[in-house]
């Protein structure tokens, strides 16, 4: 797809990548929806990107069936009002590194709703007000391929959205609609906490910035490309996993110690782990 002037709806739009997408999009030259729980952030956003575009705003809890018809209520008014929509970003996404047995049910709820259920229901709904030649970007993880210790429901919900994504593909497939999905590895934004950062360095997990993401989801609708999954060697443990799960098993069993002290701490502390793997 070529970029120059068309509108894109982003959600998750102030969050860390959400922020940098926002200005990489502007700068292609697209109009933007953005799509955040918090009207202040988004319109301080919109005040720091370049002035060429038209950017819109839609105030919505997507994590909330209200916040869902919001959304689409919005975008079908726009639709009355002459305003196309040619790619939907669905970027939001939160989780929480815990054992599951520690974990809260609501906000088990909350992740499932906002990682799987709120990009489910958005490109359901899209379909009826986005263009005939439309995109639609899921934003998974390589925890859509990899099952993680302290990550099992964020690993579901982004599974669960790669495999929506392939259905949707070929449920498409003979439409010019199309759904893409894309697949960072470790990404520096406030999703990770101190823990999550600290775990990464000593088990020497590269980290991107949000910037190099941003660009990779630009590069991805340029080239329409179907699923692409970031990063090197991640990607190779991606297709390992596929075919022979028990070596990633054994790889992460290693790496037990330093997940278990990682998630033995305090969440807002600060910490150095000593390298143990
Ligand atoms: N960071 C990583 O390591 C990493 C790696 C792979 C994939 N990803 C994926 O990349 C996407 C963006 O993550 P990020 O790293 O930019 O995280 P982030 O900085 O924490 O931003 C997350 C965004 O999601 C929004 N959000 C969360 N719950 C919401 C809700 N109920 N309703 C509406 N919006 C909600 C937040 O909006 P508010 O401003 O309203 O809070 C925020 O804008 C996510 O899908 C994430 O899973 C991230």
């Amino acid at each position: 797809m070529q970029l120059n002037n068309k509108r894109v709806l982003l959600t998750g739009a102030t969050g860390g990548i959400g922020q940098a997408l926002s200005l990489r999009l502007a700068e292609a030259g697209c109009h933007l929806i953005l799509v955040g729980r918090h009207q202040e952030m988004l319109t301080q956003l919109i005040q720091q990107l370049p002035s060429t575009g038209d950017y819109l705003s839609i105030q919505a809890d997507i994590g909330k069936p209200e916040g869902i018809m919001t959304l689409h209520e919005a975008c079908l008014q726009f639709k009355e009002e002459g305003i196309d929509i040619d790619v939907v970003i669905n970027n939001a996404g939160c989780n929480r590194f815990d054992y599951l047995k520690q974990r809260d049910t609501g906000s088990i709820e909350q992740e499932i709703a906002v990682n799987l259920t709120a990009p489910i229901l958005i490109s359901k709904h899209a379909l009826t007000w986005l263009t005939p030649t439309g995109i639609i970007v899921n934003m998974g993880s390589t925890f859509s391929a990899i099952g993680y210790p302290g990550y099992a429901t964020y690993c579901a919900t982004k599974s669960g959205l790669h495999r929506f994504t392939e259905a949707m593909q070929r449920e498409l497939q003979g439409t010019e609609q199309q759904l893409l999905f894309i697949a960072p590895r470790a990404t520096d934004t406030a999703l990770n906490d101190q823990r999550v950062t600290a775990l990464n360095k000593v088990l020497g997990n590269h980290t991107d910035s949000p910037q190099f993401v941003a660009q990779q989801v630009i590069k991805t609708l340029q080239s329409e490309k179907k699923m692409r999954w970031l990063g090197w060697p991640e990607k190779l443990f991606v297709r390992i996993n596929q075919l022979f799960p028990s070596l990633v098993s054994r790889s992460i069993a290693k790496q037990n110690v330093a997940i278990h002290e990682s998630l033995s701490t305090d969440s807002n502390q600060k910490l150095t782990i000593e390298r143990k793997v």
